[in-house]
């Protein structure tokens, strides 16, 4: 039996944090055996909100990709490939633009939201809008049986199955309906307990040094109402807590009790989660960077990854003209 297609996009806006990590990236690692699996670099996705300082574009390209590899993503187990190098999709999107209600658009929640959210970014642009249409492509271009995206992506893929279906109503039947991914993620708050997010200087990420990471967990913002160290903690409110739930998941339950009870101080448990934080972000954050020494080899993986997406998204987009009548 043939594996299931799975395809997932990530864009290039800069270094990988722990946040996108959990959130995603080991979830694709994760996939990579059970599934045909398509990841890409959404360069072009990158460029709807993105369009008016492009000049970094390129290098954010490259340390994705040594950062997808870094993580454990695996060239020849998946098809890892950049977005811009496959103009298949830019040609999908053009047809798929031609039906696609305006409507659908306008009221996709997601768009609305961003529209309010990056204020300080003009993005009432045409790409921005059409940007699920793009989305739509490429996916679709690839067959795929399933998304691995988060709860903020569902929208976009609803789109993508309205798109799917309106194509095979009006032409022929060649596209199958996406499903979502819907898998487990852990949730790692930035050092300050928000969110963790580049644009709030909270995230500890795989190009950090160690030396970094060291200094940034001893700084995580702990339960304000601990003033001495055998006060009782509330680790509920705390987000080096919440990383000792993904880093020591085995002794959590004696962290929390350790902390209620006011029997581990705060710069002790820093000092634990360290040593844990460390040994997983160490190997990553040094092939990550052994990786960059070669960046003209990382391109080239990630061409080839490209070349053989292009194969498949040919068949598919050849298969879409046939059906719309145009391929003469
Ligand atoms: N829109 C996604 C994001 O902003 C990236 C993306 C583009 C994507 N195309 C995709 C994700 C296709 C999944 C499938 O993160
Ligand atoms: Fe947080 Fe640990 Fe301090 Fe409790 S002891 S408040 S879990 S840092």
């Amino acid at each position: 039996m043939s594996k299931k297609i799975v395809l997932s996009g990530a864009r290039p806006t800069g270094e990988i944090h722990l946040g996108n990590y959990f959130g995603a990236l080991h979830n694709w690692v994760k996939l990579q055996d059970d599934y045909d699996c398509h990841f890409f670099i959404a360069d072009w996705h990158a460029m709807t909100t993105g369009y008016e300082d492009t000049s970094q574009l390129g290098d954010y390209v490259t340390s994705l990709m040594a950062d997808f590899i870094a993580c454990g993503l695996d060239p020849e187990k998946a098809t890892i490939f950049l977005q811009s190098e496959v103009m298949e999709h830019a040609e999908l999107f053009l047809l798929f633009a031609m039906n696609t209600p305006l409507s659908w658009l306008e009221r996709c929640p997601t768009y609305k939201d961003q529209l309010n959210q990056l204020k300080e970014k003009d993005i009432t642009t045409y790409g921005f809008l059409g940007y699920p249409c793009l989305q739509a492509a490429d996916i679709l271009i690839y067959n795929a049986d399933f998304v691995p995206v988060g709860e903020d992506q569902l929208p976009h893929l609803e789109l993508t199955r309205e798109i799917a279906r309106r194509f095979n109503h009006l032409y022929q039947p060649i596209f199958s309906e996406p499903q979502p991914l819907l898998t487990e993620t852990k949730v790692l708050p930035g050092t300050d307990g928000r969110k963790m997010s580049k644009s709030y200087g909270n995230t500890i990420s795989f190009a950090d040094t160690p030396e970094v990471v060291a200094k940034k967990v001893m700084s995580m913002l702990t339960d304000p109402a601990r003033i001495r160290k055998d006060d009782p903690g509330h680790p509920e409110v705390c987000s080096v807590f919440s990383f000792h739930k993904v880093f020591s998941a085995f002794e959590i339950e004696h962290i929390e009790t350790q902390c209620r009870r006011g029997e581990i101080g705060c710069v002790a448990c820093k000092r634990k989660l360290q040593k844990r934080l460390l040994a997983f972000h160490q190997p990553i954050h040094e092939k990550r960077t052994e990786l960059l020494q070669d960046k003209a080899g990382l391109r080239q993986v990630l061409r080839q990854g490209s070349e053989k997406a292009g194969l498949k998204a040919k068949a598919t987009l050849k298969a879409a003209k046939r059906a719309m009548r145009i391929d003469y």
